[in-house]
């Protein structure tokens, strides 16, 4: 089976055309990756509906096919393709949705590499839907198909009191940490009384926007930035429920960012999807040093065994460590004028 281009797609697109067989529109797709399960449902003649938590998945899928919110996707639909997300929770609050919103024929099309499913997806399926069953294995991947779907109270988003800050904090089944205060975070909101006066801050990766919260609290101007929507919509949802004013922008870090700005602060990603990747980040600290006016800052909170102090240094500034425990750091980098036109040794990086 090759799309197009005369590629093969990836196992998981191909094992939910296999499953499909005929498709009865509207046709919704939730999380295709590069594109190519829109395309190839689009090729059959059908224009789909198309919602992706990762905006850079999003970019890789035609404008006129695109959804801003799941919802948008799923309603009223009557076949659903679903690239199954990590997290059981995002299972669950996708399955509510598409129980209590898509067309009451729906067929819904679900699927992962079988490393990533697991029996509670199956179970959290089985809360929504009256029929689930499980396909045959295919290039190591399975779809979960589901139909009868029971209409249920939305479960997600959840808000959680978290006592320690005195901030009520609302999640997505998708969203990192869930709506649970991460032990790094603590560890930097802790330090953020000591944070030097500035009028515009950044939350780089806000997940649930905690930390986003912490400085909209504190009168700064704060920008929440996540490249997932489960994490931007549920920092606006957080900042709602604290009466807090905090912009949030679904981006890819912060290249291209068009406003200087004084404060950084980030817990930031060390997962690819799967994967544990950290290249990402280093490209994030060095659009930070790129966006920081001159003596402004970046903090940073991260696990203390990776090696972010060298890169820091090279890319922002002149960076100390302010806080640690047994596994975390939380750093104080300092935006030079050097900094600014690169490191002069790139071995410094
Ligand atoms: C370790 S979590 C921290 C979440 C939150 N700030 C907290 O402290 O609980 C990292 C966050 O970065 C986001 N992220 C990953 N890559 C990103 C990128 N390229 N640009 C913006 N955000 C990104 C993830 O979606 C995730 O929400």
């Amino acid at each position: 089976m090759n799309d197009s281009s005369g590629q093969r797609p990836d196992p998981v697109t191909e094992i939910l055309l296999i499953q499909a067989g005929d498709l009865v529109p509207p046709v919704a797709i939730l999380d295709d990756v590069a594109g190519s399960l829109s395309r190839a449902v689009a090729a059959r003649g059908y224009q789909p509906r198309v919602w992706c938590d990762d905006v850079r998945a999003e970019q890789q899928v035609p404008v006129a096919w695109r959804r801003a919110t799941p919802d948008e996707a799923v309603t009223g639909a009557r076949t659903v393709l679903w690239r199954l997300p990590r997290a059981v929770s995002a299972v669950q609050e996708y399955a509510e949705l598409i129980a209590a919103t898509s067309d009451p024929d729906v067929r819904v099309i679900s699927a992962e590499r079988d490393k990533q499913l697991s029996r509670s997806m199956n179970t959290a399926l089985a809360r929504c839907f009256g029929s689930v069953s499980a396909s045959l294995g295919h290039r190591k991947a399975r779809a979960l198909l589901a139909s009868d779907p029971i209409r249920r109270a939305p479960s997600w988003p959840q808000t959680a009191r978290v006592e320690s800050l005195g901030l009520d904090v609302v999640a997505h089944g998708a969203t990192f940490g869930s709506n649970r205060l991460d032990h790094g975070t603590a560890l930097l909101a802790g330090c953020l009384d000591r944070l030097p006066d500035a009028a515009t801050a950044i939350d780089l990766g806000c997940g649930s926007g905690i930390l986003a919260a912490l400085l909209a609290r504190r009168g700064m101007r704060v920008h929440a930035v996540d490249v997932a929507w489960s994490g931007t919509d549920a920092s606006r949802l957080t900042a709602e429920a604290n009466d807090l004013s905090v912009e949030v922008i679904r981006r890819d870090g912060l290249r291209g960012w068009d406003e200087p700005v004084e404060m950084v602060v980030t817990n930031p990603p060390f997962h690819v999807r799967a994967a544990k990747d950290t290249s990402p980040t280093r490209a994030l600290f060095a659009q930070a040093g790129e966006i920081l006016t001159e003596g402004g800052e970046l903090w940073c909170v991260y696990n203390a065994h990776l090696p972010y102090l060298p890169w820091l240094r090279g890319r922002v500034g002149p960076t100390r460590i302010m806080a640690r425990d047994r596994a975390y750091l939380v750093t104080r980098s300092i935006r030079t004028e050097r900094t600014r036109h690169g490191p002069r040794h790139p071995t410094q990086i």
